[in-house]
């Protein structure tokens, strides 16, 4: 039986990844601060082993601890604050969170011996291009969030060069399902209009809405993400929808499905953000390497995410203490 830690076990990923890994027989050893996932996300088999353990990436000693207790053979890291727009505010925050926490899991994944690291980096590598991103084209990222990522890519690089730690980078975007954080202001768009509508409130659009963006359903990840323990040492891939989508579209939609639960949110566009407008990528590489095929259907997929957050408890919507105040949007005050 393989032995895999998965971070960030309570967020969306996490909690969908490591249950998967569960039904296909692996053991699961799942770390999370609970800074933006549920501890009820977590697959109760994992809870009830005691193989789930809550604390902050940062806690290097813990993480030491976990490492030597259960010496993974594979490392999934999930966990990261991935509030791509709201990062300039919070830079601090964002670099230890999503760099320094990596740097430690790379730290362990070398003294450990760890046969494989993969790591979720994100779309927002790519910065301002023209869309469809491929994976040969260079990073450049316009935001804290990206630039994070794009750094722990290049640690990983350095990692393998000099200490022959295997990883791979998965660059996903999009992804969308149930055991999202809805409650989340910053991000999640689908989660947030899903909240708002809910709550009896507009669903609120940064901007125009003609941005585009391509949104898939996390069933589809688990297989591709599987495979790459054994297969594909050292690769970066793409994983996403094909499709994509203007905003306003995806709203209006949302709005179709709150109707039908009964909800008769308005739309409304709020001052636009600084953001890339139009974000989406080839997938090709996973297709051909990982038999990735996204089979999403945008509505559906919103549709079983209605139906479930219909049932949760109403949680509470946080909000982050600013590092930088300055052009901080109305929205956002
Ligand atoms: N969902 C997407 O569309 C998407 C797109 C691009 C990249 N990603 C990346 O994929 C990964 C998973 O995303 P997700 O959608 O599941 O996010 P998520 O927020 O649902 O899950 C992340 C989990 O990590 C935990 N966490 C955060 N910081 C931590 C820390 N310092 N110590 C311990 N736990 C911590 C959170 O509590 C949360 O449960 C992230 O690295 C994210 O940047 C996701």
């Amino acid at each position: 039986m393989k032995k895999v830690l998965v971070t960030g076990i309570a967020g969306l990923l996490g909690s969908h990844f490591s249950t998967h890994l569960l039904n296909q027989g692996y053991e699961v050893i799942g770390i999370d601060n609970l800074s933006g996932g549920y501890e009820d996300y977590i697959d109760k088999r994992i809870i009830e082993s005691g193989n789930f353990y809550n604390f902050d990436l940062l806690q290097a000693s813990q993480l030491d601890e976990v490492f030597k207790k259960h010496n993974p053979e594979y490392v999934y890291h999930f966990a990261a604050y991935a509030a791509e727009g709201l990062s300039p505010f919070i830079r601090n925050f964002n670099y230890n969170n999503n760099l320094i926490s990596s740097i430690n899991i790379i730290n362990n994944c070398i003294n450990y011996n760890v046969n494989k690291v993969i790591f979720t980096s994100s779309m927002a590598v790519y910065g301002i291009g023209t869309p469809p991103f491929t994976e040969d084209q260079s990073p450049s990222p316009v935001d804290p969030y990206g630039i994070a990522k794009y750094a722990v890519e290049l640690d990983l690089e350095q990692a393998f060069d000099q200490f022959g730690l295997k990883y791979n980078i998965i660059r996903p975007h999009n992804v969308i399902g149930t055991k999202q954080n809805i409650w989340d202001k910053y991000r999640n768009v689908i989660g947030i209009w899903i909240r708002e509508s809910l709550a009896g409130n507009p669903i609120t659009i940064f901007g125009d809405g003609t941005q585009k963006r391509a949104f898939s359903d996390i069933q589809f990840y688990m297989k591709p993400f599987e495979l790459l323990m054994t297969t594909n040492d050292c690769e970066i891939f793409n994983i996403g929808a094909d499709h994509e989508y203007e905003l306003n579209d995806i709203a209006t939609l949302v709005q179709k499905i709150a109707n039908e639960f009964g909800y008769n949110p308005e739309i409304k566009h709020l001052e636009p953000r600084h953001e890339v407008k139009d974000a989406y990528c080839n997938h090709d590489k996973a297709k051909n390497a990982l038999g990735f095929e996204d089979k999403t259907n945008i509505e559906s997929t919103i549709r079983d995410m209605f139906e479930w957050a219909v049932k949760q408890p109403v949680r509470e919507t946080k909000k982050m203490e600013y590092e930088v105040e300055k052009n901080i949007y109305s929205f956002w005050k």
